[in-house]
């Protein structure tokens, strides 16, 4: 190799060095600019109720139908959402035991966070789903809160957030999403829905739980957060499963098992939805069907 050839290729490297270093500097203000916006949120009071029933309510919500632990852990001790090339999203413990972020947090704190997307400093919270959870009735939201106040002690380290490039990249560019950029923080706390009316309560069940992945309309498709290998959540309005019968579709949310034996991705949380009441299932079921 001639010494001008040599030169020439250790000035590239020299400035592709340099570039990457460029870029990830930018990268790292950008993301930096989009994570650390603050917001005050003018939060409403919430009585929360103390009877076992209520608190029991909340349990089942949490674990069932709103799926905290699909992130947060089965014990709400603190998951693993992304491990791959965008770098590690954890949700942190959210019990009252060591490592949690939640010790010290007021009503308004997990009001805060679960219907707006802020967190305690003020700062978005990075993928958590507040956009489905904004629609919850003021009633279960206070049932959720007072069962996840004080849901058992779990002392485990909270492992945060660490993104690479490509993460921080992401994050400027929305596909790593920041909810409360997206959520109208006026709406007022909804009304207990109609349980009495399968199609009604359906659509508030799909607002809360479903949304978020599978859209508004249920056509599902790309989804901005969605980690890398995992297929895109599918089409489920009544056309596209209209092959299917209730116990299939019963099935599929409950066990991930499809009418023709393919096992879901464990993104979808069938292991959550498995311990839905029958009637919840056949709510969201008479919705879909109505649509
Ligand atoms: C799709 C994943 C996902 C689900 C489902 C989810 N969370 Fe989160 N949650 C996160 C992530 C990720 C964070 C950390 C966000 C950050 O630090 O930017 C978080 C943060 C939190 C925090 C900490 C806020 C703070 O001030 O630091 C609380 C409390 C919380 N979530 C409660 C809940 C509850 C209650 C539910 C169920 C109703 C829930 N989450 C469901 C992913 C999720
Ligand atoms: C965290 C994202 C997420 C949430 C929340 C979610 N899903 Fe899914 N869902 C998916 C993904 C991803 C798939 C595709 C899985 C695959 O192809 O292996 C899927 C697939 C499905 C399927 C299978 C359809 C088919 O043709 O194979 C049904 C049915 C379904 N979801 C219903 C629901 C219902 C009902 C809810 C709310 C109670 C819900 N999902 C909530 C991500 C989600």
């Amino acid at each position: 190799m001639g010494s001008r050839l040599r030169w020439r290729i250790g000035a590239g490297l020299v400035a592709l060095v340099a570039l990457a270093f460029v870029v990830n500097v930018a990268l790292d203000i950008a993301s930096r600019r989009r994570l650390g916006v603050t917001r005050v949120i003018a939060v409403d009071p919430l009585e929360l109720p103390t009877d076992a029933d209520s608190i029991a309510w909340g349990r089942h919500l949490a674990k069932s139908v709103l799926a905290c632990g699909h992130c947060h852990g089965d014990d709400l001790g603190g998951g693993e959402v992304i491990d791959g090339p965008p770098g590690k999203v954890y949700a942190p413990n959210i019990t009252s035991g060591a490592g949690s972020v939640t010790t010290s947090f007021s009503t308004s704190d997990w009001v805060r966070v679960i219907r707006h997307g802020v967190k305690n400093d003020g700062a978005g919270a990075l993928i958590m789903p507040s956009k489905d959870y904004v629609n919850l009735s003021e009633r279960d939201l206070a049932c959720l809160i007072a069962y996840v106040g004080q849901a058992r002690a779990v002392n485990r380290a909270t492992q945060g957030i660490e993104l690479s490039p490509l993460g921080r990249f992401l994050v400027v560019i929305g596909q790593l999403p920041i909810e409360a950029e997206a959520i109208d923080h006026t709406t007022p706390l909804p009304a207990s829905p109609d349980r009495e009316s399968a199609v009604a309560y359906g659509a508030y069940l799909v607002s809360v739980s479903c949304e978020g992945c599978h859209k508004r309309d249920l056509t599902g498709g790309s989804m901005r957060g969605l980690p890398p290998g995992i297929p895109n959540p599918a089409d489920i309005t009544r056309t596209a499963l209209s092959g299917w019968s209730e116990a299939d579709f019963a099935r599929a949310i409950g066990t991930g098992q499809r009418p023709d034996g393919v096992m879901l991705n464990a993104f979808m949380p069938y292991r959550s939805f498995a311990t839905m009441t029958p009637a919840e299932v056949a709510a969201i079921w008479a919705y879909i069907q109505s649509r």
